[in-house]
């Protein structure tokens, strides 16, 4: 039997429509949240991540602003960059696009961000308010992810979750959110032995991977929840993880690309910005 989509397209139109009714109502009390994006060089990838999220500002009614800098930038100008957005009041959240050109120092950038300010989740404090289960910023991806599988009403407590990829941005953040919701978690990465003997206990797979069809039908347990996280290029075509149509036939659930996780991540950005605007009102 085929399994059940995991529709990011429907989930993440709820989610901005549920933003968008937050900022009107921080509208009407004074204040417009603002979701400034830092971008450096020109990856065409970011480009389009980042047009993105001045669309989704645009649908949702908050000020978007993109600052634009050469690939040469120095570190003290990024820094100073970052600065200038941690006083500007119109400004609630920062987003630092990632990946940095390599002579930058990516998390040196990322912890210059006000804590409060860090919609990416990526500074430190952040980083480890989620890792004690305090309350903070989360990473948009994995929280995203973890959206959809909630709003489907699937149960996480007590099941076997597999994590692929160990990255910061997903692999790590998507393990903590699995293990806060009980769920017994496993990452695995590329040097793990026997991986397909981990992925088949899996009762819910995520791949963050980023490699085409890492992921194969023999790896996935019959009925599982397979997240996948992966956006590949290949041959102008934007491809997952997992090996969709194969992989469709043997899970309960699966999320698509296009269409699943990576419109969550916007979505979830655009909410974070809200918060970042709602604490603001409530510290006055
Ligand atoms: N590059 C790819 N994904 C992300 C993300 O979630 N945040 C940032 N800042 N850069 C990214």
């Amino acid at each position: 039997m085929a399994a059940n989509i995991l529709d990011g397209k429907a989930i993440s139109a709820e989610l901005k429509v549920k933003v968008a009714e937050r900022v009107a109502a921080l509208k009407a009390r004074g204040v417009t949240p603002g979701l400034a994006v830092i971008l450096v060089g020109n990856d065409p990838a970011s480009e389009i991540y980042v047009r993105n999220k001045g669309k989704g500002c645009e649908e949702t009614g908050m000020l978007s602003r993109t600052v634009r800098m050469d690939a040469d930038t120095t570190q003290e100008a990024l820094e100073a960059e970052i600065e200038k957005l941690n006083e500007d009041p119109d400004i609630h959240g920062i987003l630092v696009q990632l990946p940095l050109p390599k002579h930058l120092n990516e998390q040196a950038a990322l912890s210059r961000i006000l804590p409060e300010k860090d919609v990416d989740g990526f500074h430190l404090m952040n980083v480890g308010r989620l890792a004690a289960g305090a309350e903070g910023v989360v990473p948009c991806t994995p929280k995203g992810a973890l959206y959809m599988l909630q709003s489907a009403g699937i149960e996480l407590a007590g099941k076997e979750a597999v994590v692929i990829g160990r990255s910061n941005i997903v692999g790590k953040p998507m393990a903590m959110l699995l293990l806060q919701q009980n769920c017994t978690v496993t990452v695995c990465h590329s040097k793990t032995k026997n991986l397909k003997e981990h992925t088949r206990q899996a009762d819910i797979l995520v791949s963050a991977v980023g490699k085409p069809h890492f992921v194969t039908a023999d790896m996935v347990k019959p009925g599982a929840v397979v997240v996948d996280v992966g956006i590949n290029r290949v041959d102008g075509k934007v491809i997952g993880d997992v090996d969709f149509e194969q992989v469709k036939e043997i899970a309960g659930w699966i999320t698509p690309v296009p269409g699943g996780v990576g419109r969550m991540t916007i979505a979830m950005l655009l909410s974070n910005t809200a918060d970042a605007a709602e604490r603001t009102l409530n510290r006055e």
